[in-house]
């Protein structure tokens, strides 16, 4: 009778990852969640492939000193990031390797795009987001997912890859990514917020439900191979409108805040885990999402069994 499944192979998990050998920093306002060295990511990685999870994603926790306003570091071939890519490919070839194009990890300014007087240049933004994900797919991304929300970035990214031969390297488009408070934790994990204003000028108003499917048809259009709706449980609704609205697969990100109520309420004893973890995913499925980045990608994987 039931109509909605919960599978490992529906699961995203995403990965802090950091310089160094042997690391595994606890994150405060995530418990169970660490940033990784590259080794432990590839162990890691090994894990989550053998549990059933098809993929993952990678977000770098860098020290400020390579941070600077143009996210220069973001094109080093060398940096954390395309190391690590590399790293798992090795280690994990039939594991998808997702990579993160925004420019939060990268700037001094903690925005997702560049700053200039207070502004975000959206044109300038798209041209060192293009640049990046360039260097994901030289690294051995298979999917790019652009998490920034800057206009016409899609397309752009599309042209870039399809240029220099990266023409299986797919584009997992962040589409209809609030401005939500549930982003918290994740901005301590990568010590990334904002060093001044918000992101309300290019992230979607959380009052708006129509902006999406606007968002979503826009990125669809310039060639997104899967959308995502961000958070993932207040926002049902949209999770639902973008489904009927679209033929490409929807995701859907259980965000860090999601995540933090949920272990929060069960470390005080107020609410079961798992019990928590398994129904707001099985809703998130219900309401329309093919497949749901999680930080509960890997425990919820050894409760449902590959
Ligand atoms: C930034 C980015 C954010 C998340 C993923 N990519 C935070 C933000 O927009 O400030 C949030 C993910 C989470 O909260 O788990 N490019």
């Amino acid at each position: 009778m039931r109509e909605t499944t919960l599978a490992p192979s529906q699961l995203i998990y995403p990965l802090f990852i950091c310089e160094g050998r042997r690391q595994r920093v606890p994150i405060k306002s995530m418990p169970g969640v660490f940033r990784l060295s590259r080794d432990l990511a590839v162990k890691e990685a090994k894990a989550a492939a053998k549990l059933g999870i098809p993929a993952v994603a990678l977000f770098p926790a860098l020290p400020d000193r390579v941070k600077d306003r143009v996210a220069t570091e973001s094109l080093n071939p060398r940096g954390l990031l395309p190391t690590t890519v590399n790293a798992i490919k090795q280690a994990v070839p039939e594991l998808a390797v997702v990579t993160d194009v925004a420019m939060d990890p990268y700037s001094s300014d903690g925005h997702d795009g560049y700053v200039e007087k207070g502004r975000i240049l959206n044109d300038r933004s798209v041209e060192i987001l293009c640049g990046m994900a360039l260097c994901q797919a030289e690294a051995g991304a298979d999917m790019v997912a652009p998490s920034d929300m800057m206009d016409g970035r899609v397309g752009a990214i599309r042209r870039v890859l399809d240029g220099s031969g990266f023409t299986e390297v797919g584009i997992l488009s962040y589409a209809a990514k609030y401005c939500s408070a549930f982003y918290g934790p994740f901005r301590d994990a990568l010590d990334s917020a904002p060093r001044s204003g918000d992101k309300k000028t290019y992230q979607m108003d959380p009052a708006n439900r129509r902006e999406a499917l606007r968002e979503v048809r826009l990125d669809v259009a310039e060639g997104a191979d899967i959308v995502m709706v961000k958070p993932a449980l207040p926002y049902l609704d949209v999770i639902a409108d973008v489904r009927r609205e679209v033929a490409v697969p929807v995701a859907a990100y259980q965000v860090s805040g999601e995540y933090a109520m949920i272990m929060a309420a069960a470390k005080a004893g107020w609410l079961d885990e798992k019990a928590a973890m398994l129904e707001t995913l099985t809703a998130i499925r219900r309401a329309g999402a093919d497949m749901i980045l999680t930080y509960f990608a890997r425990r919820a994987a050894e409760v449902l069994g590959g």
